[in-house]
């Protein structure tokens, strides 16, 4: 049933081409429009959006980081991401112009669904984005987009979070379009961008060796850093989080620009940092601040690794480990950039010793809040 891997993980982490192709596929008509599964809004209620908040809990709240980059970037719709189970607690702004997307594999996290009734109670329309049919999240939610992961057994989310991305991508692009801030062409131009993306998670696949050798080499290590900028921000965070759910390490995301104002203390000889490298492509200048941000962490000692584009011949000479991806568009970077981050927890973690599919204290479906 493992499909002759050792884990559920690992077998779900090789999957994920697949997964995001089938979360993509039939979403782009002939007339280059985005449809959404189940959607009971009109366009002219999406044309009304004036706010967007994301909320959603560990590995889905990190995509709806993401998402918010993309959606602000393409529809200019202010968008903000919450933690669920913070949401309703201090009483946010909501009315029926704002859309309310909640983000859950599961469709059951309690957390969640106590905010998306919080948002319902309070006129605001709500999307969800999830990857369980008919679970309580969708069906009350006025519309929903499901991710086509397919069942996932490992507590620790890998393919549901690439679908997250994927379907958010698809949210974002799809308002844009109602709204008439992005044209047909533009969207399909963007939709080809994301349809490229499942063959360059494959070629990342094909490149684990190096991987698996640095894990066993920072097994031992008592805590390791991950940075990152813009939307590489909540790929160090999500980098962080899995090696935190398996191997028990103590693991923290940073945005790099905020190291020096004080995380940066935190350095000593040998810290290992994982570095998430944006695009030289595009907007170099992101990719630029993270190099410097690179060096200030090796003068204090630190240990880097660093994930960057394939071709970024600049980089490698800040690195103490490289790892390279197939350059992808900024936006849709942490589609590539997380899965060296799975594969890297999940060796560690299998490196210590421990159950990588059931991690203590943690369960797949949090129904309590
Ligand atoms: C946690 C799981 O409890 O719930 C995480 O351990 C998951 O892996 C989070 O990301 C949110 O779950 P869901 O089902 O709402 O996406």
């Amino acid at each position: 049933e493992k499909g002759g891997y050792d884990y559920f993980m690992l077998k779900e982490i090789a999957e994920q081409p697949q997964a995001i192709a089938d979360t993509l596929r039939g979403r782009l008509a002939e007339t280059g429009e985005i449809t959404l599964d189940e959607v009971r809004l009109t366009d002219q209620d999406l044309r009304d959006v004036d706010k967007v908040f994301i909320v959603a809990c560990g590995t889905a709240y990190h995509a709806g980081m993401v998402a918010k980059y993309a959606i602000e970037h393409w529809t200019r719709i202010p968008c903000e991401v919450e933690l669920a189970s913070e949401f309703r607690y201090r009483d946010p702004v909501l009315d029926r112009s704002t859309l309310v997307v909640a983000i859950s594999q599961s469709g059951e996290t309690m957390d969640t669904l106590m905010a998306l009734r919080h948002a319902k109670q309070q006129k605001a329309r709500v999307l969800a984005i999830c990857n369980t049919n008919g679970s309580t999240i969708p069906r009350e939610s006025d519309a929903v987009l499901y991710t086509h992961g397919g069942p996932e057994i490992a507590v620790a989310s890998t393919k549901a979070f690439l679908t997250q991305l994927a379907a958010c991508y698809l949210v974002g692009l799809h308002l844009a379009q109602v709204r008439g801030v992005m044209y047909a062409d533009e969207v399909a131009a963007v939709v080809e961008q994301l349809r490229g993306t499942p063959s360059k998670v494959d070629r990342v696949l094909e490149q684990m060796e190096p991987v698996r050798e640095l894990a066993r080499d920072l097994a031992e290590a008592k805590s390791v850093l991950f940075i990152g900028r813009h939307v590489g921000y909540p790929v160090a965070l999500e980098g962080a989080l899995k090696l935190k759910e398996l191997a028990y390490m103590h693991a923290e995301g940073f945005a790099a620009g905020e190291l020096k104002h004080g995380p940066i203390a935190l350095i000593d000889q040998g810290t290992p940092v994982v570095c998430v490298v944006p695009s030289a492509r595009g907007r170099g200048v992101l990719r630029d601040k993270v190099i410097s941000n690179i060096q200030e962490v090796r003068a204090r000692g630190a240990r880097t690794v660093v994930i960057a584009e394939e071709g970024d011949d600049g980089v490698a000479r800040y690195a103490d480990h490289l790892i390279v991806v197939p350059p992808t568009p900024t936006l849709l970077a942490p589609l590539v950039t997380t899965v060296p981050l799975q594969v890297l927890a999940c060796e560690i973690a299998s490196a210590r010793g421990h159950d990588v599919d059931q991690p203590r204290n943690l369960a797949k479906s949090v129904t309590v809040e």
